[in-house]
């Protein structure tokens, strides 16, 4: 059929139109139901990538989803990442709908924090499966498709507590310690098939996992650590982990890019600093 505007057949248009999504970029995005997967989902869309979004909320996905309002270049695939069988369907899902997968953004966590003397097994087993046994899954089942794509790059989401231990983080913490590691392991492995791996440390963010975690004392104490004296904006996070999805971080793979304000650069005084009026 011929279009009455541009004169071409709409056949060659679907072609055009085909080839063009082809080529369009897919970034695999877990825990993008809300929060900083969701900010990342965005800053994905907005760069002309095509998403799919990983989350064990059923509901709360396909809201997430639906108010996208991009049926042509998301995909949700409702997948708890600690479920070998799931990420297998879910990862081949992906290459059935998209063709393609040039970044794995691991980022689906949980935060039980608790006492160490209040910390099940259960506890600790859960934190563990879906913080680092999940990006173990997806990396694994995302690492052949990429390689027969060309190369790709992942970003796990670790934390601060990756870094330095506090309070109420036995799992937690150490879940994210061996993220960090986990991420340089991979960066060795998957070099010699063009994938770069990288890790975002976020310090404080205020997602709906801050709001249950961080009572008005702690969050005082955030403020008394931060140099720059706030929380992080999910956007603010989701910049960096663009950027070392993106051509930019081309020679960048095995680092830990802290996006924390300053938090993990802070040691003692700077309340009192702030006291006396003489912090700059
Ligand atoms: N918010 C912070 O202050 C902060 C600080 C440091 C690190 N982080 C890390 O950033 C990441 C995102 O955190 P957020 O604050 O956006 O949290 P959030 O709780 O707002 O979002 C996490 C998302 O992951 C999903 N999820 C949880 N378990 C899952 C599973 N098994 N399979 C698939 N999806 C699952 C949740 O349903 C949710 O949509 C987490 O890894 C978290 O540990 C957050």
């Amino acid at each position: 059929m011929v279009n009455p505007i541009s004169g071409a057949s709409s056949l060659n248009q679907e072609t055009e139109h085909e080839m063009t999504t082809e080529k369009q970029k897919v970034a695999v995005i877990t825990g993008a139901a809300r929060g900083i997967g969701l900010a990342a989902t965005k800053r994905f869309l907005a760069e002309g990538w095509r998403v799919v979004l990983l989350d064990i909320e059923g509901e709360l996905l396909a809201q997430t989803h639906k108010a996208l309002a991009a049926p042509d270049t998301t995909l949700a695939i409702h997948c708890d990442v600690s479920n070998a069988d799931a990420v297998a369907a879910a990862f081949k899902q992906t290459i059935d709908h998209f063709g393609r997968i040039d970044a794995l953004v691991n980022n689906a966590g949980i935060a039980i924090f608790k006492p160490l003397l209040e910390t099940t097994q259960d506890d600790w087993n859960r934190v563990l499966a879906v913080n680092l046994t999940g990006p173990f899954l997806c990396t694994q089942a995302a690492a052949p498709l990429m390689r027969d794509n060309g190369g790709g790059a992942i970003v796990n989401i670790t934390s601060i507590s990756a870094l330095r231990a506090s309070t109420l983080r036995t799992a937690y913490g150490t879940s994210k310690a061996g993220l960090a590691h986990l991420t340089k392991q991979f960066a060795v492995e998957l070099g010699g098939l063009g994938i770069r791996v990288n890790a975002v440390a976020p310090g404080p963010v205020d997602t709906a996992m801050a709001k249950a975690v961080h009572t008005p004392a702690i969050r005082a104490d955030y403020h008394d650590t931060i140099p720059l004296n706030r929380y992080g904006l999910e956007e603010e996070l989701a910049e960096a982990i663009f950027f070392l999805c993106s051509e930019r971080a081309s020679y960048i793979t095995g680092q830990m890019l802290c996006v924390d304000g300053g938090f993990e650069a802070t040691g003692i005084g700077l309340p009192t600093l702030r006291r006396e009026g003489r912090n700059g």
